[in-house]
């Protein structure tokens, strides 16, 4: 697939079938957004894919957690709407405007899908070191792109969502990674569900003009 047909034919998949991903297609993807560029070729990121029993493990650490109403401890916490610009605030607006309607055509296979973290039979999560700077941040969001963008070219579908890292301590349980081990985000990768409402919602984005200048 080609690079700009990639990146159009990208899009959040919120419902995966149970299908794996061979372990060498996910290497392949990694190995893949590895090419990402960053501050000083720093490469600060790092990636534990959890699969298999430590999946299901994670799922039902969040499932049993979401039931006693434990607290959100992401990572990187969380930001609410009044955090973000006005313009990001009207794009958020639509974006809820157009997505809401999705939902509630089929809340069951939403709201199942979501609380099984999107039924995915792989999930990367994407780590830092402890109190990484704001550049390792911006590098880390770069790779992250290039993994999806490498998953859509290798025929697998993705989903980078907070949903799947709102609860770090269960996923470095559940994985041995370290305490000190920050789980930045996390990207649901697998073969999408041939899923009418979820699947085949798509977002659109402004006119270019409203975020472009170029100067002469
Ligand atoms: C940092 C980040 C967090 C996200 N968190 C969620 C989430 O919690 N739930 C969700 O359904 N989608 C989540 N998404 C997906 C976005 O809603 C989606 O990327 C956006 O609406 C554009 O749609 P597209 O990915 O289909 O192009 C997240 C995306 C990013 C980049």
């Amino acid at each position: 697939m080609e690079i700009i047909e990639a990146i159009h034919a990208r899009h959040s998949t919120r419902a995966f079938k149970d299908t794996p991903v061979p372990v060498e297609t996910l290497t392949d993807i990694v190995r893949d957004a590895q090419q990402t560029p960053s501050w000083g070729n720093s490469q600060s990121w790092q990636v534990a894919i959890a699969t298999g029993a430590t999946l299901e493990r994670i799922k039902q650490g969040f499932a049993d957690a979401t039931q006693t109403g434990l607290t959100e401890n992401a990572d990187l916490s969380k930001v609410h709407r009044g955090d973000f610009s006005a313009f990001a605030n009207q794009n958020m607006g639509h974006w809820v405007g157009t997505f809401h309607p999705i939902i509630e055509s089929d809340p069951t296979t939403y709201w199942d899908s979501r609380g099984h973290l999107y039924r995915a039979p792989a999930i990367a999560y994407l780590l830092l070191d402890q109190s990484p700077n704001s550049w390792s941040i911006y590098d880390l969001g770069a790779f992250s792109e290039t993994l999806m963008l490498a998953a859509t070219g290798r025929g697998v579908q993705s989903l980078a969502s907070y949903e799947l890292v709102k609860y770090p301590d269960i996923i470095r349980e559940a994985i041995g990674l370290p305490n000190k081990k920050f789980v930045a985000m996390g990207v649901a990768l697998g073969y999408e569900k041939p899923e009418k409402t979820l699947n085949q919602f798509r977002t659109d984005r402004v006119p270019v003009d409203q975020i472009l200048t170029i100067a002469d």
